[in-house]
């Protein structure tokens, strides 16, 4: 990236240090840090409207489903810890703890910093590992999140090492255009297919900009 003069370098981190003292918020605070410390230009898709939009969307309809309190939460594609860093900060859910898996290992030091007071008290942890060799039931997780489905490239072989009856919050989209998409769905019941859920708690949709993200909230 090109060397930034002292000036760009505190414009954005100074705004956002001001809105954190205004809102009093340790949230904002640590966006300015670690958007500061790590200059990988996905943090700011991380961190995009439509990104936040969907993980606000999964909080609100995770708290109608299955209530307010979780034990231990899994993300796995858990990218640069948004989706924690977003329930921590929501007084209207309590989580014991999030791990918070990716194959990237780029993303944990991301996701640290992002959850920085999480790490110091022992409620935030990274793993980095292939979501398609953790052994789910041992580590028994209250919650399994993948909000990364598009990504999957065996998402039959993935959910089938479920063990059955986990509790689960899956999204996907139909945003075909993206390399990366390797698995996207093209519709709700698509991905309802894909994903053959014991117990279905939601199903929905949210339209956004350029695709259509899709969530499931129930039980493998
Ligand atoms: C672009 S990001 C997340 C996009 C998604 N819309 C979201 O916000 O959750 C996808 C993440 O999935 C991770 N990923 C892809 N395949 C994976 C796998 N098999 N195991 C663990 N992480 C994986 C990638 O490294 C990346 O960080």
């Amino acid at each position: 990236m090109d060397q930034l003069s002292p000036y760009e370098e505190e414009f954005y981190p100074d705004i956002l240090r001001g809105l954190s003292t205004y809102f009093d918020s340790p949230f904002v605070l640590n966006i300015a840090r670690t958007a500061q410390r790590f200059r990988r230009p996905d943090l700011a898709h991380a961190l995009n409207r439509k990104q936040i939009a969907c993980k606000t969307w999964l909080i609100e309809q995770l708290i109608s489903a299955y209530g307010p309190s979780y034990g231990t939460i899994w993300v796995l594609g858990g990218w640069y810890g948004v989706l924690a860093a977003l329930m921590y900060e929501n007084p209207g859910i309590s989580v014991s703890k999030f791990i918070s898996i990716d194959v990237d290992e780029g993303c944990a030091p991301v996701a640290q910093s992002l959850n920085r007071e999480q790490v110091a008290d022992g409620t935030f942890e990274t793993l980095t590992a292939d979501m398609h060799t953790l052994d789910y039931a041992s580590g028994t997780p209250d919650l399994v999140v993948n909000t990364s489905c598009e990504h999957i490239k065996s998402f039959t072989g993935w959910f089938e090492s479920l063990p059955k009856g986990t509790r689960l919050a899956l999204q996907s989209n139909d945003y075909f255009g993206e390399p990366d998409h390797v698995n996207c769905a093209a519709s709700l019941d698509a991905f309802k297919a894909q994903a053959p859920m014991s117990e279905f708690a939601f199903a929905g949709e949210l339209e956004q900009k350029n695709y259509t993200r899709f969530m499931l909230i129930g039980r493998r």
